[in-house]
């Protein structure tokens, strides 16, 4: 942003609500990662603002509704981050298959519980979820290179489409009683949330492995506590909680079958370089060219 001629750059990181109002007066473009919250009270706030870029894909601290009201260009980086989300599900998943946190806990305890954390093969197993969209497709590569099968349900995509990145297409009632691992990778929408629920979890197979490392609100957490109790589920790991953070005590977090990492999805160096380089890049060409890239308000240009 520096170097781009025309521009200044005010940081100013850790705002809260009130700050931020205060702070967008007069500014021509936002740049936010997760910590900030653009409220409507916030856009009302801008008096100049063009657009609001996301370095990162989750919009949901975005109010994109009030900033289309205003003609505010909403932006994010959907592919700067994705390898290494994928890679965090996957890592996920080998710590839930292997036992590797609660493992690592017990020897630090001073214990050798070799019995205790007998673990599960991945190669032949089959991980499955619903929506083939970037981080997904990443993950299914991975997972065929684990000699993993993977099957997804996708109502938009066609089943070549599917099979060339070696996918196969179910409904979504067959991936639930196909799968020995499941893993989401969409957003938090009406049609999403709680899509792993008390009527769902009796049609996963028994001993199966959940992973969320999307958004917090997927799965019905209260569901998957239960199917946990009762042994239906195996395991589950969550990168992402409803509320963040989670209150220290809660029962899900402290179930022994449960790994849990503190949203840490998108966070290697090289993911954050690359959305921040591609959040700045893409701002600069807006404000200065009215280039349109990444806009989930507005059309590409
Ligand atoms: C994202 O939406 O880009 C990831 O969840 C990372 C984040 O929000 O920090």
């Amino acid at each position: 942003l520096r170097q781009a001629e025309g521009i200044e750059v005010d940081y100013q990181p850790g705002l809260d609500e009130a700050a931020l109002a205060e702070a967008i007066r007069g500014a021509s473009g936002l740049i936010i990662r997760s910590g900030s919250r653009v409220t409507a009270r916030v856009i009302e706030a801008a008096d100049q603002l063009k657009a609001i870029g996301r370095a990162g894909i989750g919009v949901d601290n975005i109010d994109i509704a009030a900033a289309s009201k205003r003609g505010i260009a909403v932006m994010n980086t959907p592919t700067g981050n994705a390898v290494t989300t994928a890679e965090h599900a996957l890592s996920l998943m080998m710590s839930l298959a292997r036992h590797i946190p609660q493992a690592t806990s017990s020897m630090k305890a001073g214990k050798w519980e070799k019995k205790k954390f007998k673990g599960r093969e991945l190669a032949g197993k089959t991980l499955g979820g619903g929506g083939l969209g970037t981080i997904r497709r990443i993950v299914a590569d991975r997972a065929k290179g684990l000699k993993m099968n993977v099957v997804a349900f996708d109502p938009v995509l066609t089943s070549d489409r599917a099979a060339a990145l070696g996918v196969e297409l179910v409904e979504l009632d067959a991936v639930w009683a196909a799968a020995d691992i499941i893993t989401v990778h969409t957003p938090l929408t009406p049609h999403t949330k709680g899509m792993i629920n008390d009527e769902v979890v009796p049609k996963l197979k028994p001993g199966v492995l959940l992973i969320n490392c999307a958004r917090g609100g997927i799965y019905d957490e209260d569901a998957v506590l239960r199917g946990l109790e009762s042994g239906h589920i195996g395991g589950a790991a969550f990168d992402v909680f409803p509320v963040e953070p989670p209150p220290a005590d809660s029962p899900l977090l402290q179930h022994p079958r449960v790994v849990c990492t503190p949203h840490l999805g998108a966070s290697t160096q090289e993911a954050q370089d690359r959305v921040a380089e591609q959040i700045a890049e893409q701002l600069v060409a807006f404000l200065d060219a009215g280039e349109v890239k990444n806009a989930l308000n507005v059309p590409a240009v």
